[in-house]
């Protein structure tokens, strides 16, 4: 072989190795594939995404390296029976115009996710140390306190799923909301670490901690969730949630809602308990708002004239360290930003809410419980139970509006 031709061959090995080993790959052993991150810090998506291909169905994926770059949207459903271990750092990038162009629809409220992941039978442990970071600060920064930005991402939405297992995952920086569950059912999430936090002067807003819709038979265990907007929700279409043993930093608490955005859509929620909750400075322990009848605007930011009920949820067994606003809270009056009016207006019926027993601590206000139910659709069923065992600041008022034969408590004003 002629020298020159040598060296041009030995180059281009050289050369194709140098690539392969760059990127990301995925090494196959059996049923288990693990997937090795890129060196030069390029996307590491792809390879996972072939992970999924090859092992998602009676296999494992397995993420151990110390950190995968995600540069692109990832579409992982129709699992089944897999296992996923992730001890490394999985980190967003950085392109915000691509993440608001591209993302998956939730097919809800315009929202969307940057990873769609689902099928029967998942395991994703986490380890206690496997960490998801959406590079949050600048979506909080870029967003600076604007509720519901087109196109900011959602973490990470667990849909189409069945008798499915999160454990020991941490969520840091989220872009958007942290997590979405939607259409799915019999799914456990415990052990989970949510903390997203505003080092600028903007808020961390909208990073709920969780939303559930469309969904049935959903337990989130053992949360800590430090936040700034909803700590977990339960939307439309929930039945049979339970919420066990959550530690809240700031954020609003548990919320129920908010519900009734879609005009003459008829949703519903039924039979949500949320126990063993210690809420540090977040605004409320529970929390339920509806849309007003009215229409005003479009969601995702306006909207109002949704039917339907909530009935059958209980917030017991709380303690609360300086929860800034109250214990319970309805409102039935949420708008259009920057709307007022029409309070008396929604048909959302809520009925059968129950507070305590059990929830103590210590309130910043003078007022206990706001209960702004619907002139036209008034609340039958509102249990407050020991509410003398939680020190507020001075009074201790119960601000009532349209509640039908209050249980365990008196209302002494109107809100
Ligand atoms: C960011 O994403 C957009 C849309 O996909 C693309 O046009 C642009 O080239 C990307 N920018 C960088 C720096 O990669
Ligand atoms: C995800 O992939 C599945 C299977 O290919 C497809 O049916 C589904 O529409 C995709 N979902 C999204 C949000 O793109
Ligand atoms: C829905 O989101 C897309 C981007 O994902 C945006 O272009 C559009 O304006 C949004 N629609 C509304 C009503 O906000
Ligand atoms: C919900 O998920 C199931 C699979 O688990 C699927 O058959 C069904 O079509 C999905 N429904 C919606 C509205 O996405
Ligand atoms: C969920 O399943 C439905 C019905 O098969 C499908 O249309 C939808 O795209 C799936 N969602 C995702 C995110 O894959
Ligand atoms: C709660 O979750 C943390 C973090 O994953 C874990 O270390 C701890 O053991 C869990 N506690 C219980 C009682 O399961
Ligand atoms: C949340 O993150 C912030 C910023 O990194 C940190 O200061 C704070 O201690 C964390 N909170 C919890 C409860 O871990
Ligand atoms: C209500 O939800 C609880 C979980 O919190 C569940 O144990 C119970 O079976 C549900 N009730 C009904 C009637 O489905
Ligand atoms: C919610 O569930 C109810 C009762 O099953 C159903 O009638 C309604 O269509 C669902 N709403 C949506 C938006 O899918
Ligand atoms: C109502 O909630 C209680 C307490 O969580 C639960 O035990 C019961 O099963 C629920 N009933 C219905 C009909 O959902
Ligand atoms: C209340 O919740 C705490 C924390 O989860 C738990 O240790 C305690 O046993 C619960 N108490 C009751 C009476 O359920
Ligand atoms: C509650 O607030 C008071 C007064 O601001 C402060 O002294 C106390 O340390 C706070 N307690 C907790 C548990 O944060």
């Amino acid at each position: 072989m002629a020298p020159a031709i040598y060296h041009l061959l030995s180059f281009l090995l050289y050369f194709t190795q140098f690539t392969v080993v760059l990127s990301g790959t995925v090494r196959r052993a059996g049923s288990t594939c693990t997937v090795q991150a890129s060196v030069n810090g390029s996307d590491d998506a792809p390879a996972i995404l072939e992970a999924f291909q090859m092992c998602g169905k009676d296999g494992s994926i397995e993420l151990h390296d110390t950190l995968y770059h995600i540069e692109t949207v990832m579409n992982t459903t129709g699992l089944s029976n897999v296992r996923i271990d992730l001890t490394g750092t999985m980190l967003w990038g950085t392109n915000l115009t691509y993440w608001i162009s591209a993302g998956l629809p939730l097919n809800y409220q315009n929202q969307t996710t940057a990873w769609a992941l689902g099928g029967d039978q998942v395991v994703f442990d986490g380890h206690g140390v496997g960490t998801f970071d959406g590079n949050g600060q600048l979506w909080y920064d870029l967003t600076d306190g604007v509720s519901n930005f087109p196109g900011r991402p959602i973490s990470l939405m667990i849909v189409n799923s069945t008798n499915s297992h999160y454990t020991g995952i941490r969520f840091v920086q989220s872009q958007f909301w942290t997590l979405a569950i939607t259409n799915s059912t019999d799914i456990v999430m415990d052990g989970i670490y949510v903390n997203s936090t505003s080092n600028s002067s903007v808020p961390a807003t909208n990073t709920d901690g969780i939303d559930i819709l469309f969904s049935d038979k959903i337990t989130l265990r053992n949360w800590t969730v430090t936040n700034g907007d909803d700590s977990m929700s339960v939307k439309a279409n929930s039945t049979n949630i339970l919420i066990q043993d959550a530690v809240f930093h700031g954020g609003l608490g548990v919320s129920i809602g908010s519900i009734g955005q879609f005009n003459g859509v008829f949703e519903m929620i039924q039979n949500v308990t949320a126990e063993g909750v210690l809420a540090i400075g977040s605004n409320y322990a529970g929390y339920i708002k509806t849309w007003t009848g009215v229409q005003q605007g479009f969601p995702p930011n306006g909207g109002g004239g949704g039917l339907g009920f909530a009935s059958n949820i209980t917030f017991r067994n709380f303690t609360l360290q300086n929860v800034t606003q109250n214990v319970a809270m309805i409102t039935q009056c949420t708008s259009f930003e920057g709307a007022t009016g029409d309070c008396d207006t929604s048909l959302f019926q809520l009925s059968n809410i129950t507070w305590g027993p059990g929830i103590t601590g210590t309130i910043q206000t003078d007022t206990l419980a706001t209960l702004q139910c619907s002139g036209d659709a008034p609340c039958p069923g509102i249990s407050i139970l020991g509410l003398d065992e939680v020190t507020s600041i001075g009074g201790s008022e119960v601000k009532c509006s349209n509640v039908v034969n209050p249980i365990g408590f008196n209302c002494t004003g109107s809100t």
